[in-house]
């Protein structure tokens, strides 16, 4: 495959986000994460701050290419007309379906694609796939190829190794020797999951590896980077980064990929939180199924960090649809307001919001 076929789509994006710098800066991605990154979530974030690439839910490629599953995995797939197009990540352990789903991913409109190679998910390991594929490179290796026969730029996203970070030096080098246009690395091992801190002591070496093997590859860093600032300054610290991906970060703050760090109103919160339950009930009008529990997590990212967020969030949980959503907040943030008008609560405090997530996950 020619180079200029590779990497069209991520050339762009790195000449897109020097245009609006005057300094050289890295792009910035939301995570692919299950059950959060779909069409409505992505909306919301542009809304709020939005990075410079977006990443669909990973997507099985077998249900991709079975006539009667696919229909499965439209909603994951779902992009609407107004949205930048996300890069689609695809997870699977046969070199052909990979083929068949980007052929497919094409045929919908995707610019490029993503393969999954670092989830530590049991299932996902069961099917040889995800972080699997770090134990088996040879079939790792079979995949990149075939998906490479498409006509989508390909990048792999993967953890550092699966047992222990320090499997990096084998495993790296080889997803690189296929030039893949954009290698983002997880720094944590699979046996790690996202517990231990991030190694970015790996970084530099990670960078050297690329410049010796496959100079035109883009490295993105990803693993508890929680703000675009944050990742600013671990990109001045390893000069050579390309690209930084946010994940857990965004559910602390939507506002994660701001420029300038501002303050936000409880008003501005909640704005949000409205253009999700519209979303959600333009999508699920639209024929895609959605369920409205799954919709209940995400009130916790835009009700933190808030005098009486607690209380409201609470009231929350015990709704059934989006009309009951809307009535709790028409009937009680005119009280909340109230009784927030005089104290700095009223702006949204992102350490409060970070010791609020903290708890919850007890
Ligand atoms: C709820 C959730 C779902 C995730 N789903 C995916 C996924 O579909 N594909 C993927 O490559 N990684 C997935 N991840 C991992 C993230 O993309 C990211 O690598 C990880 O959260 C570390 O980044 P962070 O510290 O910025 O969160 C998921 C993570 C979370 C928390």
């Amino acid at each position: 495959m020619s180079e200029l076929k590779q990497n069209t789509f991520w050339d762009e994006v790195v000449e897109k986000v020097q245009a609006n710098h005057k300094t050289t800066q890295p792009f910035f991605s939301m995570a692919p994460m299950e059950a959060v990154t779909d069409t409505i979530f992505r909306r919301v974030v542009a809304k709020a701050s939005a990075p410079d690439i977006y990443y669909t839910e990973f997507t099985n490629a077998s249900s991709m290419v079975h006539p009667k599953a696919r229909f499965s995995v439209q909603g994951r797939l779902a992009v609407a007309k107004e949205e930048e197009q996300p890069v689609a990540q695809i997870w699977g352990s046969r070199p052909n379906e990979i083929a068949g789903a980007i052929k497919i991913l094409s045929e919908m409109g995707y610019r490029a694609v993503d393969i999954n190679m670092g989830c530590p998910d049991g299932t996902v390991i069961k099917n040889s796939s995800g972080s699997d594929l770090i134990r088996h490179p040879e079939l790792a290796e079979e995949i990149i190829i075939a998906a490479q026969t498409g006509n989508l730029p390909v990048s792999v996203k993967t953890r550092l190794g699966f047992y222990k970070p320090e499997e990096f030096r084998e495993w790296l080098p080889i997803v690189l020797r296929h030039n893949v246009a954009v290698l983002t690395v997880h720094l944590r091992s699979r046996k790690e999951m996202s517990k231990a801190p991030a190694h970015y002591e790996f970084i530099d070496e990670i960078l050297a590896m690329r410049d010796e093997i496959a100079p035109n590859t883009l490295i993105q860093i990803n693993g508890d980077i929680k703000t675009r600032v944050e990742g600013l300054k671990l990109a001045q610290e390893h000069p050579g980064i390309d690209g930084i991906m946010i994940g857990r970060g965004i559910f602390e703050n939507p506002y994660a990929f701001e420029e300038q760090p501002n303050q936000h109103t409880l008003e501005e919160s909640i704005a949000l939180l409205k253009l999700q339950l519209d979303l959600f009930d333009e999508v699920s009008e639209d024929g895609t199924k959605k369920h409205f529990e799954a919709l209940k997590r995400y009130f916790k990212i835009y009700l933190r960090g808030f005098a009486h967020a607690s209380s409201l969030r609470q009231m929350l949980m015990d709704t059934h649809t989006t009309a009951e959503v809307r009535e709790i907040l028409t009937r009680e943030l005119t009280k909340v307001y109230a009784a927030v008008a005089d104290d700095k609560h009223i702006y949204r405090d992102n350490a409060i919001a970070s010791a609020d997530m903290a708890a919850s996950r007890k």
